[in-house]
């Protein structure tokens, strides 16, 4: 090596450092250059070989060109440091470090929540989830159930009824379904027995609305068919979806309950958890202390054998819960309005 070269060297040497793309490959370059064996230590170790004129030069040059690597190397590294943080950055001026603004998230309508958990309660007591049309015919929302149209029973439940069409030919049978037991006809008229279902769904009807009533509500029907149901069979399966729904034993009653489709009918109510015994000014309860949450019955012979389904084998029980009412009971909720209210407030309060 002559002094001359040493120019050259250098300059080899730091287009090798400016090349490095990442740190690896500055430290293998490094180590080139720099480490044992590398180019300095090979030009320190070929001094003894140089005229003495040249060994001077040659050291102070191999001691000059170590510095120049090294400020090169410390250069690169703070580059490769902005480069990171440019990229964490996302390269457009984000900056970490600034306090974060929340996502404002979706939930999920308490309507939805209380629905959910009762199908897994009943998809665990092997019932499958059915699902029927809310404009419905006459004949399923009641002739089916044996409510025929000169029925009193009819104004139980006062019906949206749907306009026939201009041409009068279709229409003049439909409505909205005031409840999910129209899907018990469906359900016999196609499924072969014995079986279980839960219908959830929305209802209609042209009432009123008060602290425990809205036109528009939600149901869920549960149909059994089978050999030998018993009532125990039916008060069985009420007391355990209660307590799966509310996580404890809740107080309820049985009492006889008149519905065209079953017989014997019962109502089950749910005592009422917004008031004190006694208090006759609870708007939810209206005093009574006890709320309709779920009337029930074993399954009219009359329903079954309209959809050809032989009674001398099977029978059943049915029931229809108001899903709407459960979760007011279920989240404390005063008055079913808020339910559709669509106020943000109260709805961002669950998930
Ligand atoms: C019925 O709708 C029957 N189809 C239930 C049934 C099914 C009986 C199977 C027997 C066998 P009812 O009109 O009582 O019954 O309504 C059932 C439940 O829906 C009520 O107990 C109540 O919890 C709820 N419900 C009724 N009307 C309203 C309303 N306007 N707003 C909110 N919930 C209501």
């Amino acid at each position: 090596m002559k002094p001359e070269d040493l120019e050259r060297l250098s300059a080899e040497s730091l287009a090798r450092v400016s090349a490095c793309a990442d740190g690896s490959a500055l430290a293998a370059v490094e180590r080139d250059l720099l480490g044992k064996g590398g180019v300095v230590a090979g030009l320190l170790a070929s001094i003894g070989g140089l005229e003495a004129a040249d060994r001077r030069a040659v050291g102070e040059g191999a001691n000059a060109l170590k510095q120049t690597v090294l400020a090169a190397i410390a250069e690169r590294e703070t580059a490769f440091e902005a480069e990171r943080l440019e990229m964490e950055r996302g390269g457009d001026g984000f900056d970490p470090t600034l306090v974060g603004t929340r996502e404002a998230r979706g939930s999920l309508h308490p309507v939805t929540l209380v629905s959910r958990q009762l199908e897994d309660v009943f998809l665990s007591m092997g019932y499958r989830v059915l699902d029927g049309p809310e404009v419905e015919l006459d004949h399923y929302n009641f002739v089916g159930l044996n409510i025929p149209s000169d029925h009193p029973a009819r104004d139980m439940q006062d019906t949206f009824w749907c306009e026939p069409a201009p041409d009068g030919t279709d229409g003049a049978d439909l409505l909205l379904r005031t409840h999910t037991s129209c899907v018990q006809v469906r359900a016999l008229e196609v499924l072969e027995p014995p079986f279980r279902a839960i219908v959830p769904g929305r209802v209609f009807r042209q009432e009123a609305t008060d602290a425990t009533h809205e036109h528009t509500f939600h149901q869920m029907e549960g149909l059994v068919v089978g050999q030998g149901i018993t009532v125990g069979h039916l008060i069985g399966t009420m007391r355990t979806f209660l307590r799966e729904a509310f996580g404890r034993e809740i107080e309820v009653r049985l009492r006889p309950g008149y519905f065209p489709f079953v017989e014997p009918g019962f109502e089950l109510d749910a005592a009422c958890p917004f008031c004190e015994e006694g208090a006759d000014s609870c708007r939810v309860c209206k005093g009574s202390r006890w709320i309709e949450l779920c009337p029930c019955g074993m399954v009219h012979p009359a329903v079954l054998e309209m959809a050809g389904i032989d009674t001398d084998v099977w029978n059943g029980f049915a029931f229809g819960l108001g899903v709407s009412r459960m979760a007011m009971l279920r989240y404390g909720i005063e008055d079913i309005r808020h339910l559709l209210g669509g106020d943000l407030r109260f709805l961002e309060q669950f998930s």
